[in-house]
């Protein structure tokens, strides 16, 4: 899957900047180590989770680069099964077979599961997240699966976690109706719905430690036979962005 699209930074900078969304191979992983370790301070990926994330599932890794070639973001997804009805609030670790997806991947699992996106702060709020949101799609779409999860950080907790419980700041609205959290905010502005609270989800001390299971059904699952899901799925990775204007 790869598209060329020129993308336009918001905040008025008038900055225009191509990328390409494609899947990661084993000879980005230097790349995307590089990216890890700008944007996440606490838990970057090491070489073995990336490796074995390409060679487990290398459709389900993506890569954003410059035109140079440089990563400036990175997507992985696993398939999973798991009861929608009866949510389990289960750690990043146990989901992710310690983000490795060696042996939590299930090729016929149900559901896709965000395993980790990372953009690097250079290049966020650009709708490069969103970008990666229409390849994740793209996949649920052409592989007909009913939906697509992952757990949310919450990264604003940290700073009012003395006067907000959990429960109440992950539904904490701004005057204009959007979410607190920036994070929660970019799910629920991309479609997904908050599930439950993970509790010990991963090491994260700005969400103290939570996160949030939130979840997008497929519109498409299980309609209009095997060939007008591939079709859908085509548009949704190389137009999909354009409906949204990222
Ligand atoms: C979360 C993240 C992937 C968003 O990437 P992005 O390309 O900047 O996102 P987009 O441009 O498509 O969307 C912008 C929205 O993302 C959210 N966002 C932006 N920067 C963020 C940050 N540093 N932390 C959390 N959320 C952020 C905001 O909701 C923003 O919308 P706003 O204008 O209403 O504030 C990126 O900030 C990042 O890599 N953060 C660190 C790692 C991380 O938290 N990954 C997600 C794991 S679940």
């Amino acid at each position: 899957m790869e598209d060329r699209t020129m993308i336009r930074v918001k905040h008025k900078k008038r900055i225009k900047v191509e990328v390409l969304v494609r899947n990661a191979t084993l000879d980005d992983v230097n790349g995307i180590l590089d990216l890890e370790q700008e944007t996440w301070p606490f838990f970057p990926a090491n070489r073995e989770k990336v490796e074995s994330r390409i060679q487990t599932f290398p459709e389900g890794s993506f890569v954003v680069t410059l035109s140079n070639g440089e990563i400036v973001g990175y997507l992985s997804l696993q398939f999973i099964n798991y009861d929608l009805e009866n949510p389990k609030a289960s750690s990043w670790d146990e989901m992710t077979d310690c983000g490795t997806i060696r042996k939590s991947h299930l090729i016929d699992g149900a559901y896709i599961f965000g395993v980790g996106m990372s953009v690097s702060p250079r290049y966020q709020n650009m709708g490069i997240a969103t970008r990666l949101f229409f390849a994740t799609w793209a996949i649920g779409v052409g592989y007909n699966r009913r939906g697509c999860m992952l757990g949310s950080r919450m990264p604003g907790y940290a700073d009012v976690k003395d006067r907000y419980s959990p429960e109440q700041y992950v539904q904490l609205r701004r005057e204009d109706g959007k979410l607190f959290d920036p994070e929660l905010r970019l799910y629920e502005g991309d479609g997904f719905r908050q599930i439950c609270l993970l509790p010990n989800y991963e090491n994260d001390p700005p969400s103290c430690d939570y996160g949030v299971l939130v979840y997008q059904g497929n519109p498409f699952y299980n309609r209009g036979g095997r060939l007008f899901q591939r079709l859908a799925a085509w548009f949704l990775a190389r137009w999909g962005h354009k409906i949204i204007g990222v």
